[in-house]
C-alpha cells in the first residue's frame, strides 16, 4: 500500500527528488538511469549561472598557473603537458538557464583538463539539506575494487560496502577474486584504468593518475566517487563492462548509484562523537614503539626488523603534533634507518610539509621561494591577509605591507574601501599600548608593485618578487631530531599521488638530495622517468561564496586554486620555471602496488627498505647526481669553508672516489649553482655584513626614530 502510495506521488509529480526526500534517513542503491533523473532535475538560473562565472573569472586573476598554462615549458625525455586557455574556454560554457549538473561538470571537465590538482571547484553540504545541493550526496560505485599483485596481475576484490551501505556483490566477482582478469570490454584491463585516469584525473604525472584512477579509498576513481569531486556523465555510466578472467569465465557489470542519507541535525550531533578517535598515551616518559594510528593522519613504529617507520596521510596540524613529537622521540632513541610512506597523501599545511623535511634532512634548505600572479584580486588578497610569514629572500625583511606614519593612516583607512574591516583589525592590537608601528593594508610595496615578467613563447608571466617562507616548528616545544641520519638512511616511499604539502616536501628532499626516494603504486607498467615524487607543489588559496538572487535554497560554492607557485633553491632568486613544471623522478621503484593500511604491508615496506639501504652502501642512481654517500673523510679534500662532502655517484651506478661538496654548517646555505657555502641572510643579515659598522646603522636609525617623532 505504502508503496502503491509512492509510485503515484512520484508520477503525480514526476519528480523523482521528492522521492530521495521520503527516504531522507536511509541510503539507497540506485541504478543510474534512475537516479539521474533526480540527479538532472535541479536547474540554474541565468543570473546566478553569470554570478559563478563571474566569481570563478575573478578568482582565476590569483590562479599563478593561467598564463603558463596556455604554453607550458617542456622539458626533453618527459609527458607533454596539456595546453589549456581558461579565459577561453570558460567563455565557452552554456550559460541558458538550464540544468546545474550539467553547468557544475562543464566547470569541472574545464577545472580537471588544467591538470591541477589544487585548482578545484565543489558544491558545499549545507546543514540545511534542499534538492539543489543533492549532487553532494550522490556516489557512483562498481562493486568490486582493484588490486595489483607483484606479478602485476590486476584481481577484482568484491565491495560489499560503500560508505558503510551493503551492496550486492555478482556470484562472479566473488568466484573469481582469486582470479586475474584478462580484459574488460575486450581491452587491456590497465589500459583502461590508465584511460581513466587521463580523461578524469586532475595530476600531470601518469602514474599519479594511474594511481587515483585505481584507488579503493578515494572518491574520485574509476570504481568509485562522488559526483560532487567527478561529475560523470549519465552516458559514461551508463556504458557496461564486460570482464573476463585468465580461466575463461566473464560477467557483464555495471555503475551503480549511492544516495547517502541527508544528515538530520540529529545525525551531525551523533557524528561528532563518532569522530573522538581512540585516546593516545603521550605522557609517560617510556619509549614505546608506535605512536598515533594507522586509520589517523600520522603514525610511526620501530619494529624487531630494526627499521623506523612513518607514515603520513595528511600535513594537519592542529591534530597530529604531539604523534609527531613522539615519532621524532623514538626514533632518535635508536639508529635504525628511516621509512616514510606517503599513501594518496593530499597535502595540507605547507609549513607542516617543509618542517618535516627538516626533521628527515635537517642539513638542507626546506625553505620555500614563491611567488604570486600580479592582479587585482591578488593584491586585494595580499592586502587583506598580507604575506606576513614571508621574508625579502636578499635581505630577511620581513614582506609587511607599506608602515604608514600617523598622519596618513587617516587617509589610508579613508581609501581602504572595500578593505577597510581588515585594515582596522590589523590596526586594532597595536592601539592599546601606542606602538609606533601602526599598519594600514592598503599600501604595498616594491615587491608587489614592480613584479618580474618571465616569458613563456609569447604567454607573459607577471609575478610577484620571489618571496621566502622560512621552515619553522609548527609548535614551539618542537625539537629537530638530535641523531638524524644520512640521506642513504632514509627511504621514502611515494605514488605519485602527493600533492600540495606532499608534494612540496618530496620535490625539496629530491632536490637536495636527503633521502632515497622511491616510487610505489603507480602504474606498473608505465616508465620509470615519468615517476614524480609528487605534484603541484604550491599554496593554495580558498574561496567560498554563495549564490544570489535566488527565491530560497541558494547554493553555497568553495573555490580553490594554486596561489603562489615554488621555485628550486637558486639564490640569485632568477629561476624562470616553477617546480609544478619541473619533473622531479624518483630513484627507484618496488613492486608494491598497494598500501592497505595493516601492520602486514609495513612489513612488505620494510623487506623493500632493507634491500634498497644494503643496495645503497656500494650503489646509486646514476642519474642523480645530488644524492650523496656523506664521509667525512670528504671535509677536507673539498676544502670549502664551512663546507662537508661526501663521495658522487659514478655514471655506472656506484659510488665513485670523487669528493663533492655535500651540505652546509648550520647558517650557511649550500649554493649549488656556484658550489659554496654562503651565508644565510637571515642569519647574517647584510646590513651588518656590507662594511657599516654596527653604531652607524644604530645611529641613522635612531635619527629617523627621532624624525618620525617630531613629525
Ligand atoms: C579547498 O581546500 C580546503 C582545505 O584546504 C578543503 O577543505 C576544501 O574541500 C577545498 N575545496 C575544494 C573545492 O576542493
Amino acid at each position: 500500500m505504502i508503496s502503491l502510495i509512492l509510485v503515484l506521488i512520484t508520477l503525480s509529480f514526476g519528480r523523482k527528488c521528492y522521492y530521495y526526500e521520503l527516504y531522507q534517513s536511509e541510503s539507497l542503491v540506485d541504478t543510474v538511469d534512475s537516479a539521474f533523473e533526480c540527479i538532472e532535475e535541479p536547474t540554474i538560473s541565468k543570473d546566478n549561472k553569470k554570478l559563478v562565472i563571474n566569481r570563478l573569472k575573478r578568482n582565476l586573476e590569483s590562479y599563478v598557473y593561467k598564463d603558463i598554462l596556455k604554453n607550458p615549458p617542456t622539458q626533453t625525455g618527459t609527458y607533454y603537458y596539456n595546453k589549456v586557455d581558461i579565459d577561453k574556454e570558460i567563455d565557452k560554457i552554456n550559460m541558458d538557464e538550464g540544468s546545474l549538473y550539467e553547468f557544475y561538470s562543464q566547470i569541472q571537465n574545464l577545472f580537471i583538463s588544467a591538470k591541477d590538482p589544487l585548482l578545484s571547484f565543489a558544491i558545499l553540504q549545507k546543514d540545511e539539506i534542499s534538492i539543489r545541493n543533492y549532487i553532494a550526496y550522490f556516489y557512483y560505485f562498481l562493486p568490486f575494487n582493484i588490486m595489483i599483485d607483484k606479478e602485476k596481475h590486476m584481481y577484482l576484490i568484491p565491495k560489499y560496502y560503500y560508505k558503510d551501505t551493503k551492496i550486492d556483490v555478482p556470484t562472479e566477482i566473488e568466484n573469481n577474486k582469486n582470479n586475474y582478469v584478462k580484459s574488460i570490454n575486450g581491452d587491456d584491463p590497465f589500459e583502461l584504468i590508465r584511460n581513466f585516469g587521463i580523461a578524469f584525473s586532475s595530476f600531470k604525472s601518469p602514474h599519479a593518475q594511474f594511481t587515483n584512477s585505481k584507488s579503493s579509498t578515494l572518491d574520485n576513481s574509476f570504481t568509485q566517487g562522488n559526483l560532487v569531486l567527478l561529475p560523470l556523465s549519465k552516458e559514461y555510466l551508463r556504458i557496461p563492462l564486460t570482464i573476463k578472467w585468465e580461466n575463461g569465465e566473464s560477467v557483464d557489470v555495471h555503475y551503480s548509484i549511492l544516495k547517502l542519507p541527508t544528515p538530520t541535525l540529529h545525525d551531525m550531533v551523533q557524528d561528532k562523537n563518532l569522530l573522538k578517535t581512540k585516546e593516545i598515551d603521550l605522557d609517560t616518559d617510556d619509549i614505546k614503539s608506535e605512536y598515533g594510528d594507522l586509520n589517523n593522519n600520522i603514525y610511526c613504529k620501530v619494529s624487531i626488523n630494526n627499521i623506523n617507520t612513518l607514515v603520513i596521510k595528511r600535513f594537519n596540524v592542529f591534530n597530529d603534533m604531539q604523534v609527531l613529537k613522539k615519532c621524532v622521540e623514538l626514533f632518535d632513541s635508536n639508529e635504525y634507518p628511516i621509512q616514510v610512506i606517503l599513501p594518496e597523501n593530499d597535502g595540507g599545511s605547507e609549513g607542516l610539509g617543509i618542517w618535516i623535511q627538516k626533521l628527515l634532512a635537517p642539513n638542507y634548505d626546506a625553505d620555500l621561494i614563491s611567488s604570486a600572479r600580479e592582479s587585482d584580486n591578488t593584491k586585494g588578497i595580499i592586502t587583506q591577509e598580507g604575506l606576513e610569514e614571508y621574508v625579502d629572500p636578499k635581505t630577511c625583511i620581513k614582506r609587511v605591507l607599506g608602515n604608514v606614519k600617523t598622519k596618513e593612516m587617516a587617509s589610508c583607512l579613508r581609501t581602504a574601501g572595500e578593505y577597510l574591516p581588515s585594515a582596522i583589525r590589523k590596526l586594532w592590537p597595536y592601539l592599546p599600548n601606542g606602538i609606533k608601528e601602526w599598519y594600514c593594508t592598503k599600501k604595498l610595496k616594491e615587491w608587489y608593485t614592480k613584479p618580474n615578467t618571465i616569458k613563456y613563447g609569447s604567454v607573459k608571466h607577471v609575478i610577484t618578487q620571489p618571496s621566502r617562507l622560512i621552515a619553522e616548528p609548527p609548535l614551539h616545544q618542537m625539537k629537530l631530531m638530535k641523531n638524524p641520519r644520512k640521506p642513504t638512511e632514509i627511504v621514502v616511499y611515494t605514488d605519485s599521488f602527493c600533492y600540495s604539502a606532499c608534494s612540496i616536501m618530496t620535490k625539496g628532499l629530491k632536490e637536495w638530495g636527503g633521502a632515497i626516494i622511491v616510487g610505489f603504486s603507480g602504474d606498473p607498467n608505465g616508465k620509470d622517468e615519468e615517476f614524480e615524487v609528487g605534484q603541484s607543489p604550491s599554496i593554495r588559496m580558498k574561496e567560498l561564496f554563495e549564490e544570489e538572487n535566488t527565491d530560497s535554497d541558494p547554493l553555497r560554492f568553495s573555490f580553490n586554486c594554486s596561489f603562489l607557485e615554488t621555485f628550486r633553491h637558486n639564490y640569485n632568486y632568477d629561476e624562470s620555471i616553477p617546480r609544478e613544471f619541473l619533473t622531479d623522478v624518483v630513484d627507484e621503484r618496488v613492486n608494491i602496488y598497494q598500501f592497505d593500511k595493516t601492520e602486514e604491508a609495513i612489513s612488505e615496506f620494510e623487506e623493500e627498505t632493507k634491500k634498497i639501504i644494503e643496495k645503497y652502501q656500494t650503489k646509486c642512481n646514476p642519474k642523480n647526481k645530488r644524492l650523496v654517500k656523506i664521509d667525512n673523510k670528504c671535509d677536507k679534500e673539498i676544502n670549502k669553508e664551512h663546507g662537508h662532502g661526501g663521495y658522487e655517484c659514478g655514471d655506472k651506478g656506484e659510488w665513485s672516489t670523487k669528493c663533492v661538496l655535500a651540505y652546509c654548517d648550520s647558517g650557511y646555505k649550500f649554493d649549488y649553482n656556484s658550489n659554496q657555502c654562503i651565508e644565510d641572510e637571515c642569519v647574517f643579515p647584510p646590513s651588518l655584513n656590507s662594511g657599516m659598522p654596527i653604531m652607524t646603522v644604530n645611529l641613522v636609525m635612531i635619527i629617523i626614530g627621532i624624525i618620525t617623532l617630531i613629525l
